[in-house]
């Protein structure tokens, strides 16, 4: 019975989500002055997602908390290397791009606050869903100090 559920309410979401008119494909990235994301701690992409549509797809997209005002996330091809794509962090904490992100040789990430000082992923990311992980069983909700 609850696989069942499991399964109604994930058709349910899915066909709630393709109802609406999302976001373009070249929309906007989020930025420092702006709270028009929301479902913080959400895996945005549970609804962001591409499955055949053309709307509505973000490459990364995630939430963090703590000191978010003005701080950036960041990836890089190597540790210590210079940022290759920079994504603001809204007001909400909320973070999202729809921009082409080449993750097939895995990417690096970190986010830096607004003194510029970053703190870095150890591992290796595949692909930009950082609320897949972060903020469950996975790991900790992103905190930025
Ligand atoms: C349960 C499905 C769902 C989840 C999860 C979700 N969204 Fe959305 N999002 C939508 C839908 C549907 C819309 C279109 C209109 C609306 O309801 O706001 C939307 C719209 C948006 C918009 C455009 C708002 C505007 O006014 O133009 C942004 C930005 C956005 N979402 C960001 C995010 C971020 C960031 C996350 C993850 C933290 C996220 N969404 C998680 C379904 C979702
Ligand atoms: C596959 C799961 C996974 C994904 C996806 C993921 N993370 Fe992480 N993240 C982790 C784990 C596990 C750690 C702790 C170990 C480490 O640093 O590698 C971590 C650590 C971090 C840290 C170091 C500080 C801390 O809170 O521990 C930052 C910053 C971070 N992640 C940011 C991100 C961002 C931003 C994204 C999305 C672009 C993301 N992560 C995607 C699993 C993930």
């Amino acid at each position: 019975m609850k696989n069942t559920f499991f399964v109604v309410s994930l058709i349910v979401l899915l066909v709630a989500c393709q109802k609406f008119a999302l976001p373009d494909k070249n929309g906007d990235s989020s930025s420092h002055d702006e709270d028009e994301s929301h479902e913080k701690g959400k895996n945005c992409m549970d609804c962001h997602y591409s499955a055949g549509y053309a709307e509505g797809v973000f490459t990364l997209a995630g939430s963090a908390s703590g000191n978010t005002n003005n701080a950036d996330v960041q990836l890089f091809e190597t540790q210590g290397g210079s940022a290759i794509r920079t994504i603001q962090v809204d007001r909400l904490g909320n973070f999202y791009t729809p921009n082409d992100i080449d993750f097939s040789n895995g990417l690096y990430v970190g986010v830096r606050n607004s003194n510029g000082e970053l703190e870095m992923m150890e591992d290796e990311i595949f692909h930009g869903q950082c609320n897949l992980c972060h903020g469950t069983s996975i790991e900790e909700t992103l905190t930025i100090e």
